[in-house]
Formats: structure tokens, sequence, C-alpha cells
């Protein structure tokens, strides 16, 4: 299974490093649980659904690293890979969702030899890619309906194929509206403090769709200069009652929404929704190093020692969502989208 973030290469997954774009591009070899839980928690590989995507590769390395031992030891060493991939990052539902599957391979299958088990768990982690990359072009043709000729649109964080293993969830929607009614622009926020937005203007780039960067300070100022159409965002996790947690400055940017009449649509394939999770204030918010915010990278911004707050997610209530966009269709959320709104 190839695609522009991971692909597998036999006996090992590539992953392309998302701390060095856009200046290199650089590949990493993962082949030990190690590699892949460091990948996953240093954010070398990010965005929920490609999390998930890692995580199951990295339980079916195991299981071939351990496939020439007895049973009981092959056992144990993929169990504790399934752990240790669970603890590497708390937000993004869709690892949880992958890590059952991936357990659920070992549980019907009790008779099958280490080696066989191994190629069936290899082989669930290409399904689940596969599976990814199918709801991505899906996500993009159903999302592209709800986007007018030539319009603004704003995103955050980065939701293309380089947070997903296929074309986006997003980002897809963005790019089959630029393909089907040319978009006039698209607004990146930088997206402090781990800069996603370079990684999204990087893929609009390569993708010929126009676009500018501005800081995330800058939103609010935007909407009274422009006629943004729509706001279109990811998701890390979405509770039951529609509530949607993703990148720190979403919620900002859902409430700038409402007040200057911009839709609010959420894009994420089913795995995203967490039907185990009753409301927002039920999911865990991850919280970074606070090296993230006291440096650009390796360039000091702040003293070192200062207190900061690194949330890495916020949560984004359900009544500033206009839609909500999965393979499976389109839901409304309760705010009305932008045509329904007085112009302001
Ligand atoms: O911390 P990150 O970069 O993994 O956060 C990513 C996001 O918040 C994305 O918006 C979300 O995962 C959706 S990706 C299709």
């Amino acid at each position: 299974m190839h695609s522009l973030a991971v692909s597998w290469e036999g006996d090992h997954l590539r992953a392309l490093d998302q701390t060095r774009l856009p200046f290199e591009e650089n590949y990493l070899v993962l082949k030990s649980v190690d590699d892949y839980i460091r990948a996953i928690s240093e954010m070398q590989v990010r965005g929920a659904p490609l999390i998930g995507i890692v995580a199951a590769y990295g339980v079916a390395q195991a299981a071939l690293n351990g496939a020439d031992a007895d049973f009981s030891r092959f056992e144990g060493d993929v169990r504790q890979a399934i752990e240790r991939l669970r603890a590497s990052r708390p937000t993004a539902v869709n690892l949880f969702w992958v890590l059952a599957r991936m357990e659920g391979v070992l549980r019907a299958n009790p008779d099958r030899s280490p080696s066989e088990l191994a190629q069936l768990l290899l082989a669930e982690a290409q399904a689940i890619h596969r599976e990814q990359m199918e709801a991505d072009s899906r996500i993009g043709e159903l999302g592209a309906s709800l986007i007018p000729e030539g319009s603004e649109l704003i995103t955050i964080c980065n939701t293309g194929e380089l947070a997903t293993g296929g074309k986006g969830t997003a980002f897809s929607i963005i790019r089959q509206a630029h393909l089907q009614r040319e978009l006039k622009q698209v607004w990146v926020p930088e997206t402090r403090p781990r800069l996603q937005g370079r990684l999204t203007a990087w893929e609009l780039t390569r993708e010929r769709i126009p676009f500018r960067v501005i800081a995330d300070t800058m939103v609010g100022w935007l909407f009274s200069q422009h006629r943004i159409a729509a706001a279109v965002v990811g998701a890390d996790r979405i509770a039951a009652n529609g509530d949607v947690a993703n990148k720190i400055g979403t919620y900002q940017l859902a409430v700038l929404c409402a007040r200057h009449g911009v839709s609010f649509i959420v894009a994420a394939p089913e795995s995203t929704f967490d039907p185990d999770c009753p409301a927002g204030v039920d999911i865990p918010v991850e919280e970074r190093d606070a090296e993230e915010v006291l440096r650009l990278g390796d360039v000091p911004v702040l003293p070192e020692g200062y207190p900061v707050w690194n949330p890495a997610f916020d949560v984004t209530p359900a009544e500033l969502v206009s839609y909500y966009v999965s393979e499976a269709g389109i839901k409304h959320g309760v705010r009305a989208p932008r045509e329904q709104k007085e112009e302001q």
C-alpha cells in the first residue's frame, strides 16, 4: 500500500518525516515498535487517521519481527506493542479504534501459528489503510457539493495526504471543490505551535490551489475584510453529542465563523466518531511539552523555564457546527450554513 505519507516496503514502513517539511523531504525507516512509537509521539507522522494507520503497521511489524518465537512469547510481544502504541497519543480516537481492530484479529484466530498471524495482522493494517483511502475520496466528492463556485475557504492544521494516508479529509473537499469549480483562495492559519499550516501550504502548492498563509491571530480581521464561504476542518474525535475535538485553534475559528456567518464544515471518516464518548468534556485533550511553545523549531522565542501551557487540541461545541461530512454522507449540524444567514 503506497501513499505520500507512508508506504509498506515488504518488511518495514517508509514514512515521510513531517517535522522537516516543507524544507526537506526525508524518509524514515520504521522497523521496530520503538521506531513507530517515536514517530507518532514526536509527530514525525501525525493527523488522526494516519496515526491509526501507522499504529496498525506497528502492530503488524511487532508480529512480523517476533514470528519465529513460540506462541506465548509472540502473543506477549504483540499485546505489549498494542499497549505501548495505545499510550502514544491520547486524543485521536482512530488510534484506539485501529488497535481494537488489530487485537480482534489476534482474538479471532487463536489456532494460527505466529507466522500466519503476522500475515493476517499485516493484511488487516493494509485493509485499514485502503479503507481510509476510499473514505477520503468519498468525503471529497460529498463535501465539494457544499462549496460554491469561486469560494474563498479557510482551514486549520493539516488534513491532507500527510494526515490520512489517503487524499485527506477536509483537504479532500478543498481539492475536489477546486477541481470542480475553481476556488478563489484558501486561507491557511500557520497553526502554532507545531505549524501544521505549512504542511497544508506545501500540499496546496503541489495541487496548484491558490492560498495565503496567515498567523493564527489574523483570522478575525480576515473575516471582516474578506467574504469567506466556509471553514473546512478535520477532527480527532467527534463525541456522540456532536462536539468536535480538533487541533488547538479550531474552537476560536468556529466562534469567529458563527460571528461572521461563515459555514463551519467538519470532515472526518466514520472511525473518528466515538459513540462511547458522550460529550466533548469526556474527550482527553493531549497536553504537550512546553518546549513546543518556548521554541519555534530550533529557535528560542522565550527564555527557557518561562511557564507555558500547551494543549494540543480544543473542543468545538456541536452548536457551532454547520455540517459533518464522512464517507457515509453529509449530516446537518446545529448552526445554519452561510447561505441561510444574512450577509454580515
Ligand atoms: O497534532 P496533529 O497534527 O496530529 O493534529 C492533527 C489535527 O488536529 C487534524 O486536524 C486532525 O487529525 C484531522 S486530520 C485528517
